[in-house]
Order: C-alpha cells, then structure tokens, then sequence
C-alpha cells in the first residue's frame, strides 16, 4: 500500500461515460444495502475505491458530474458492524489431552482435587467436538431472542438475525427455563460444504478452505439472507444463564434440552471408567469419516453437576471437562527456505517456507521451526523433503525430515549474523543473545533480539498486540493497518494512535485519500479508535505487552489494583518484587518481569504519553460482594471435606485472596488438624482463626 491517491484518469469521454453510469449504479446498490439493510456486500475499502473512481471521472470529465451524480449523496454510516453481547456468563474454552493415558490422567486430577476415594464412582460423558464455532442462544419465556458468538468468551457478536435463519436452531422451545442460554456449535454438513463450495466457484467467488470457515464465514453475515442460503445446522452442549435448575448432571441436562427441543448430538455417552471413555472415544474416531460433519476430537465432561461447580474453571478452562483431540494430519512437502521472524518480545522465529501442499483438506505453505534447537534436533536444512503435520487452528509444524531425499550440497541452517560473526537481529542488527537463567544457569532456547524499541519489528508487533482484540480491540487497526502506519511514520509508540485524527492530513494527503481508505473507512478507524479512550484496567495492562502478562495475569493484577497509578507506584517501590510476588497466582517470574517494566526508562515516555491520551477505568467486578471478597486466606493443616486445592479454588472464586503465609495482612486462618507454627504465629497476630466447619459455612457450603 502507498500513502498516495490514485492518479486521475486518462479515459476518452465515451469510455468515461460508460464507466461513470456502470459505476453510478454499483455506488447507488451499495449505499441501499449499507444505509438500507445495513448488509453490504463489498467491504468498505472497497466502496471507497469504487467512489474515487467515480470522482476521479467527474474531475477528468466534468460534463459528466449532472445532479444525480452519485457523487452530489452523501449518507450516513454506522461504525461497526455488528453489535457486541456481553456474556453474562463467560464462553470459556477446554484444555486438550492427546494420548490415551492421559484419559486416566484427567479422572486421577479429578478425584484428587475433589479427595475421592478410588472406590467412588465417578460418572463421566464422552460426546463428540464438532469443529464449528460456539455461539450463545438466549430464550426468553421459550422465545429465542438473542444469539451470540463467543468472542473473546466475553464478549460476542451479536447475530441474532442470522441465527433465525438457521433450520436446526429452534426458534421456540418447550418447558425451558424462562430465561435460558443453550450453547453449542454452529458447523456446516459436508455435503452442504462441497455444494456450497461449487456455487461459490460457479459465480467466480472465492470458495472456503473447510467447513469451519465457511460455517464462520456465514454465520458472521451482514445481510441474513446470505447466511439464509447457506446452510448451517447446530448442536447443543452447554448452557449460559438460566433462572432455574433443569438437571442435576450434565446427562439429564442433554436429556433435558432434548425434551425443549435442542438438537443434541447422537453419540455422547455416560461413561463410569476411564476405559469405557476411551472406548467411546475410539468408536467415534472409527465413524469420523462417515458422520457427513467435521469434529476433531471428543469431550469428557465430568457428570454430577454437583461435581462441576465443586472443580471449577483454571484460567479459561473448565476443571470438570476436557478435549481428547484426534491425532493430527499429516503430508509431505518441500521445506523451500527458512525466514526468521522477530515477535513482540524479540524472540527470533524461524519459519519453515513450504512447497504448499494439502493437509486434512487445508492448504498449507508456512510451518513454524520454534528455535535453533529444534531446527539442530530435526537436521533439517533448506531443500529437504519433510513430513509436515497440523492440528487445528495451530500453526503446522515440521515432525520429521526424510533424509535419503536430501539434495546434494544443502547446508546446514544458522541464525543471522554480522561480519564479526555475532548472532544478530536479522531486522534491526541489535545483538540477538539466548539468556541464561541466573538460577539454574541454562541457556534459553530462545534467542532474542535486544533492540526493545529501536527494533522495528518489536516496535510493530507491540502495536498489533496493543490494538488486537483481547487487548485495546480497535477495529479497523488490524495487523496490516499497524505495518502501513508504522512505515508511513504516522505511528511509532501507542500513544500516536489517538492522535492520528489530530494529525490527519498534516503534510500528507488525509488518510481518506490514501489508497485502501476512503471517507467511510476513515470516518470509522477515527471513531472506533475514539471509542477506546477509555478501557479497563485489565485490557490496558494486557495491551501493554509486559512479557509473562497474558489475560489471566492481566486479571489477576487489575483486581489487585483497581487503579493502574497504584500498580504502577508498587512496582516502583523498593519491596515492589516482594509485594506483587504476595498476589495470589502471580510468581517471582511475573513479579520480576512487571518491576522490569516499568523500571525500564525507554519505557517511562511512552507510558505517560499513552495516559495523556486515554483513561483507565476499573475492571468490572466479577464476584457478587460475598462477605468473604477481598479477605486474605490462609490454609493450615489438613482438611477432610475438600483438598487443599478446592478450597484455594473456592475461595478465589468468593474473591478472596489465598496466602500461602501469615502476616499483618491475613483476614483468617482456616486451620485443620496437624496446623503447627501457622497457627501460634496466627494467635501471636491475633489473626481471626477458624476450623473446616466455620470455613464451610462461610464460604456457603455447609
Ligand atoms: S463444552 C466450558 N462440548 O470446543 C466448556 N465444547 O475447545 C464449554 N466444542 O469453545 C465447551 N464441541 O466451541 C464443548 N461437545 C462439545 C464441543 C465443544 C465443540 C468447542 C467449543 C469450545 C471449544 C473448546
């Protein structure tokens, strides 16, 4: 992309008027669509080019710009697409197993945490995973009034009007609860896929890569009746909110969504052992080819819901479920050349470039190598024949050279480096060193460039991440926007994307003359960027990139410090490793790494430019103001009634905080039978101390 408008045009006048009335007719359906039906059907970039052909004609050949020109309308634009749902109850995701063992694994975890003695049954469901896209459907008085994506589990999409397209989404449903979010996937049959897939080549479209997306693809429609013509189908498998219980397990729940009139898929079983769920996985694996719908693996979810709110959630994964993925596919290609991409933390990524070739029906051509190490485990050298696999949404991977076919000559592959033979950054030319870990004393596997913000690559990759959608979620600033804007000068630190409509068009024509903007687009980048001047505290820390901060550390920070000065001013402090390491779930790794942060003076400027420009507003609570909210909990001793890990869970999701030691600090002391020094030190403090009984009860559990 360049910064400059299109040239004018040279037409004849008879080519110009032809032109400018075929062009005249597009401009106006699309503005009926867009303004009308709210369904365009070209993006905006691609209306504005449209347009400045059109106007770039009138200009040439002003005889032609008559009152109806489409050029003399203006209508009005709506900036996003679609509306977002806040999910009342977060659309998490589930870890995956791969081996069969660790079937037996997933069942030990699970009685461990909950103190179940090998003689207890533990009843578990085994259903397929359907490989779609999960979306929320929320019925009212047995009316489905609202469906959703997942978004980032969060927050979605709201496609409610797609959704009522959709055959197998009951529209009304029998005996439900009155207010009632069935979850489940959306996908797309095979044989609707391929015959979709020849329509779309038959009208000179672009055909889909796999049923996922085009069942993605549809779903996320502007105009209704395009997703109306393709036809997508929905199993059910969990569920939101509800206002009140319909089953006491997750078999009679499915049982239950039956009788309201949810398709449910055939094949989930109830399973009482860890062998009799891999024999049901085994025999959904053996019909997969004959289902007629893709699904890459099969769920275990533990029964008793009972059980379920006793376990819980990990980060974004539910304790009481689990994927048991299919074994990835695999295909052989030609490994062409090894690229080495730098990340947002510096990390130098070499990147397999392959002769593209098909696997499970997607093609690939890019696989990722991880580092030196792998590459030197593997042998594999540029020329090689290699065995390329994937699995899922995951980048292939490289699993195994064949050597007899290596070609004559191919060298060995090293990492960039300068004349003095100094590995560098292939981008900024900043050394490119592997740590070593001052405890242990081994070296990183991971070699980064040390260039932070001088490396362009860095820089970039750190406004990408600021802006994606778990972080600042700015629409309109997608990966490609960031790399055009970092070139043209326009953004180097975040803090320019909020002046960017102020510094519009200053010795530069506007972005909406530049190629691949427009007046629509533009008007929407400046509003949705406008929109995030003020974010939660989690969303900022997040986007701020601090290596070892992901979403779930983010959380746990911003529910610490409600206000980001306060974080900021601890991690300044002399104790600041100590105090942020005394958060529950945050580790001296993490502690060190936010201290680094902001102890970092490249650092400081960027910073405080960045909050000139926009405000950080609390996270929003998720807990309910339970008493115990906030209080600081120590365990000691034993305790019969729950492991000592369930009642650490439990008591986070009171939002109380767990210590590991006492201190001024401590609310209460829980303690059990054998609690030793914990518990003089606890009396010594005159910390309040109590027995498993009074903790149960407390926590509501009694
Ligand atoms: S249960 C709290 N059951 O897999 C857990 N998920 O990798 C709720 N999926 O986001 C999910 N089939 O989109 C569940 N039978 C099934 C599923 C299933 C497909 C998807 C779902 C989820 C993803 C997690």
């Amino acid at each position: 992309m360049s910064a400059k408008p299109k040239p004018a045009d040279k037409a004849s006048l008879e080519d110009a008027r032809a032109e400018h009335a075929r062009l005249g007719a597009e401009i106006a359906e699309h503005d009926r669509r867009y303004h009308g039906e709210d369904a365009p059907s070209i993006s905006d970039a691609d209306y504005d080019a449209l347009r400045r052909r059109y106007v770039a004609l009138e200009e040439a050949h002003p005889e032609l710009a008559g009152a109806d020109s489409q050029s003399r309308k203006v209508g009005s634009a709506p900036s996003e697409k679609f509306a977002k749902v806040r999910h009342a109850i977060p659309m998490l995701s589930l870890g995956n197993i791969f081996a069969d063992e660790e079937v037996e694994e997933f069942c030990a975890r699970v009685r461990r945490f909950l103190g179940l003695g090998a003689e207890a049954e533990l009843a578990v469901t085994a259903e397929p995973k359907i490989d779609g896209l999960s979306c929320s459907l929320r019925y009212e008085r047995g009316k489905l009034v609202q469906a959703a994506t997942r978004g980032d589990g969060y927050e979605g999409e709201n496609v409610t009007a797609n959704a009522l397209t959709v055959s197998t989404i009951p529209k009304i449903l029998h005996g439900a609860p009155d207010i009632f979010e069935a979850r489940g996937e959306v996908y797309m049959a095979h044989e609707d896929f391929a015959a979709l897939n020849a329509r779309q080549q038959a009208a000179g479209k672009p055909t889909f890569a796999n049923p996922r997306n085009a069942a993605a693809g549809s779903l996320r429609q502007l105009d209704p009746s395009v997703t109306a013509a393709r036809p997508l189908r929905f199993f059910a498998y969990a569920w939101g909110e509800f206002s009140a219980p319909f089953a006491k397990s997750q078999s009679e729940a499915m049982a239950a969504f039956r009788r309201f009139g949810l398709p449910v898929n055939p094949l989930t079983r109830l399973c009482k052992t860890p062998a009799e769920m891999l024999a049901h996985f085994h025999a959904i694996e053996a019909q997969r080819a004959t289902l007629g719908y893709d699904i890459d693996g099969v769920v275990y979810k533990v029964d008793e819901l009972a059980l379920q709110e006793r376990l819980g959630f990990v980060s974004r994964s539910p304790r009481w479920a689990t994927a048991h993925k299919f074994p990835a596919e695999r295909a052989i290609t030609i490994l062409n050349d090894i690229e080495i991409n730098v990340g947002r933390t510096g990390a130098l990524t070499p990147l397999a470039k392959l002769k593209p070739v098909t696997v499970g029906g997607v093609v690939v051509s890019n696989a990722t190598l991880h580092n030196e190490d792998e590459i030197a485990r593997l042998d594999v050298r540029v020329g090689d024949t290699v065995v390329v696999q994937r699995a899922g949404d995951v980048i292939p991977q490289i699993l195994e050279v064949i050597h007899d076919k290596r070609p004559p000559g191919a060298k060995a592959f090293v990492f960039p480096q300068d004349a003095a033979g100094q590995f560098v950054c292939p981008v900024c030319g900043s050394a490119a060193l592997r740590e070593i870990d001052e405890k242990t004393g081994a070296t990183d596997v991971v070699r980064r460039c040390t260039g932070r913000l001088v490396c362009a690559a860095q820089a970039v990759e750190g406004l990408k991440h600021f802006a994606s959608r778990n972080a600042f979620d700015i629409e309109g600033l997608g990966d490609k926007q960031i790399e055009l804007f970092f070139n043209e000068g326009l953004i180097r630190i975040a803090a320019d994307i909020f002046t960017l409509e102020k510094r519009d068009g200053q010795g530069r024509p506007r972005l909406a003359e530049w190629e691949g903007f427009g007046e629509v687009s533009a008007r929407n980048l400046f509003a949705a960027i406008a929109a995030r001047r003020a974010i939660e505290a989690n969303r900022f820390l997040y986007a701020l990139g601090v290596r070892h901060i992901g979403e779930t550390n983010a959380r746990r920070l911003a529910r610490h410090f409600p206000d980001f000065k306060e974080l900021r001013k601890a991690a300044h402090a002399d104790d600041a490793a100590q105090t942020l390491s005394a958060i529950e779930g945050i580790g001296p790794v993490v502690a060190e790494s936010v201290v680094d942060f902001f102890a970092e003076p490249h650092n400081e400027a960027p910073l405080n430019a960045l909050l000139d420009e926009v405000t950080v507003t609390p996270m929003p609570a998720v807990e309910s103001g339970h008493p115990l909210a906030g209080k600081t909990i120590v365990f000691t001793g034993s305790l019969e009634r729950m492991s000592r890990d369930e009642a650490k869970a439990f008591a986070e999701r009171l939002g109380a905080k767990v210590s590991g030691s006492i201190s001024a600090k401590t609310d209460l002391v829980v303690a059990g039978p054998g609690a030793g020094s914990k518990l003089n030190k606890a009396r010594e403090l005159g910390v309040e101390t109590i027995d498993e009984e009074e903790w149960l009860r407390r926590a509501g559990r009694s």
